[in-house]
């Protein structure tokens, strides 16, 4: 067994990734207030918006105005998705110095989430990615559906690996591997996690969990064996929007940070701290975040 890194990166999603999901629009000045708390807490990297359709994702919609209430802090990057050409004039103009392109690894999901084949879509990112890095901003990659599809089932560790090697063609400095559907086992982690490990440096890899199923923490350990050592997670583990079942949030930051804590592995984040950012978000959405280690004291 290798041993385990001896740091993690933590990428907090729950501004993006989380209240894309929740039933409940928060206002942009309690959005800022919660990414304050977190940036308390010892996260550096937040994605805190997504200059997406605003009619697909209306929770969303206040990105330039929240973007523009941000403090800077040293150390600290703030990012935002960036679906397409419009998206980037979008961020640009909101002063944002990071933003991620998405694609997938199934095609039928692109299709339903960006209304674009996979290859059309690293296709259109090239103009955006370019003009981007011009401008000084860096792009993050993420890869969706890298395990299992809603639509197609099973994905093959190949497509994946395809996918993420034409966004690094593009020039994206880190690729981010999506179980969108939070279905992923430590075993499937395992053959396409190892599959990647091999093509690709591990430090410009990240693993991004649902959990679905229940199985984000022991996707984690199982990555950890591997090597990987950047994670996303979302405090308290926001999204999965009550109203809609199946849908379900992020891996929960607690539950990373208390794992991570608990093996010896420093990632830099107070879970203490981290708990009121979760408490003051779960108050602003009234109601109580699906988290483990946030229920406890
Ligand atoms: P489209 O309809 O194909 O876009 O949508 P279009 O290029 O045909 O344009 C149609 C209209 O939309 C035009 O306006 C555009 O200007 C406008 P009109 O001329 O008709 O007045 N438009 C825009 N407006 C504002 N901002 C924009 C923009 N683009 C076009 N960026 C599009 C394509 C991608 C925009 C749409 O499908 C969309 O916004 N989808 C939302 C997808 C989304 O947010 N999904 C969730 C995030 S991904 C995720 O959660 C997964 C992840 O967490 C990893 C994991 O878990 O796997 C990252
Ligand atoms: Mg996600």
């Amino acid at each position: 067994m290798n041993p385990l890194p001896g740091r993690v990166r933590i990428v907090e999603v729950g501004p993006r990734d989380g209240l894309q999901n929740e039933a409940k629009a928060v206002p942009t000045e309690k959005k800022a207030e919660f990414i304050r708390l977190l940036v308390a807490a010892g996260l550096t990297d937040i994605e805190a918006a997504s200059f997406v359709h605003p009619k697909w994702v209306p929770q969303l919609a206040d990105a330039q105005e929240l973007i523009a209430r941000l403090d800077p802090a040293p150390g600290v990057r703030y990012s935002a998705l960036v679906p397409n050409m419009k998206g980037l004039e979008r961020a640009i103009s909101s002063g944002i110095r990071r933003i991620a392109v998405f694609t997938a690894a199934s095609e039928t999901f692109n299709r339903k989430n960006i209304n674009m084949g996979i290859q059309e879509s690293i296709e259109g990112f090239k103009p955006v990615v370019d003009r981007a890095l011009k401008k000084g901003i860096t792009v993050r990659g993420y890869v969706s559906t890298c395990f299992v599809c809603p639509y197609e089932g099973a994905v093959g560790k190949e497509k994946v690996a395809e996918v993420v090697r034409s966004l690094f063609g593009l020039g994206v400095d880190e690729v981010s591997i999506g179980d969108t559907t939070g279905a992923a086992t430590p075993r499937d982690v395992e053959i396409t996690g190892g599959h990647l490990i091999g093509q690709f440096p591990v430090e410009k890899l990240a693993m991004h969990f649902h959990d679905t199923y229940g199985m984000a923490v022991a996707n984690v350990y199982q990555s950890l064996q591997l090597g990987f050592n950047i994670f996303d997670s979302s405090a308290g583990g926001l999204g999965g929007c009550p109203y809609s079942p199946g849908a379900s949030g992020n891996l929960a930051t607690e539950d990373l940070v208390y794992l991570l804590d608990r093996l010896g592995i420093a990632s830099g984040v107070s879970l203490k701290l981290l708990r009121l950012a979760s408490h003051f978000i779960a108050g602003e959405l009234d109601r109580e975040l699906p988290s483990r280690v946030l229920k406890t004291n």
